[in-house]
């Protein structure tokens, strides 16, 4: 695998970064997951434009332009696989360990390519889980600590997600946005500081409209959730998943849900 880092192509396992990187040390930084289908990149304007707005969140300058990042993301990928991007930015190498910014730095940039499945997605099992992050989620950054314990919990409790509730609304998952179908009415929680505005998710929420089918983007409770007909998870690298059981309880009946067939498929002919 090749990898960009700071201005050079090198094979992956060769790319080393400083200790003294704050994203090593501080998780000071932020990044993309980008898809790529046939070869070409998937939504990368809503992509770059969600990694300006978090590196102007985390008070960084764009250290390079669209065009620029085009041009290297292109060169990463391996001819018409089905990929995806991986790309962060961190604040960068400091002389000293010191939680405020030193007064000058250059920041590091690192991507790289890897494979994502071509399948239909398998069904999944979902727990729910307090959301133990911090307040501004809506900042994709490296610091994943929360998101990682979440998702393992998950894990050794057989199932592939965690759904997060926060004052007893649905927020997202520990690595995805999250849909349900309550009443026959597709709903996802609206864009605020507690969740990320998902690419996926908001191309859903497009698909959706297009078909004419009712959606809403509306605070969704815990108890809603527990009752809903389906309930899909969406991201980058995943699509669209519907999951077939929350907490232990059967969604619907046990099988992926019709609306999702029809988003799902909607989803397939877009990326064509
Ligand atoms: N994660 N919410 C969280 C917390 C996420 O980490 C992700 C994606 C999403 C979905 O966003 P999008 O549709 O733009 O990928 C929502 C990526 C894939 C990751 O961390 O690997």
């Amino acid at each position: 695998t090749r990898a960009y880092l700071n201005g050079q192509f090198l094979p992956l396992s060769q790319a080393r970064v400083p200790v003294l990187d704050r994203g090593f040390l501080f998780g000071d930084g932020v990044y993309e997951v980008i898809p790529a289908y046939g070869g070409r990149l998937f939504r990368l304007d809503q992509h770059l434009e969600r990694l300006e707005n978090s590196l102007r969140a985390i008070r960084l300058e764009p250290p390079l332009t669209r065009a620029q990042w085009r041009e290297i993301l292109t060169e990463l990928l391996d001819g018409a696989a089905d990929q995806a991007v991986y790309l962060q930015v961190t604040r960068g190498v400091a002389p000293k360990r010191d939680h405020a910014f030193p007064p000058v730095v250059e920041p590091t940039v690192l991507a790289w390519a890897f494979a994502i499945g071509t399948a239909a997605p398998a069904p999944a099992k979902a727990i729910t889980h307090e959301d133990i992050r911090w307040q501004w989620c809506h900042i994709k950054a490296i610091t994943l600590l929360a998101n990682v314990l979440l998702r393992q919990e998950a894990t050794e409790r057989g199932c592939q997600e965690a759904i997060l509730i926060r004052d007893g609304r649905i927020t997202e998952g520990a690595a995805s946005n999250v849909f349900a179908v309550v009443d026959g009415v597709i709903v996802t929680p609206a864009k605020g500081p507690h969740l990320l505005p998902g690419v996926t998710r908001d191309l859903i929420l497009e698909l959706a409209r297009e078909l004419a089918l009712p959606c809403q983007e509306r605070d969704l409770d815990a108890a809603e959730l527990a009752r809903a007909e389906e309930i899909w998870l969406s991201s980058s690298t995943r699509e669209l998943v519907p999951v077939v059981e929350l907490d232990g309880e059967a969604v619907g009946d046990s099988r992926p849900g019709p609306l999702w067939r029809r988003l799902y498929r909607a989803f397939q002919d877009y990326k064509r």
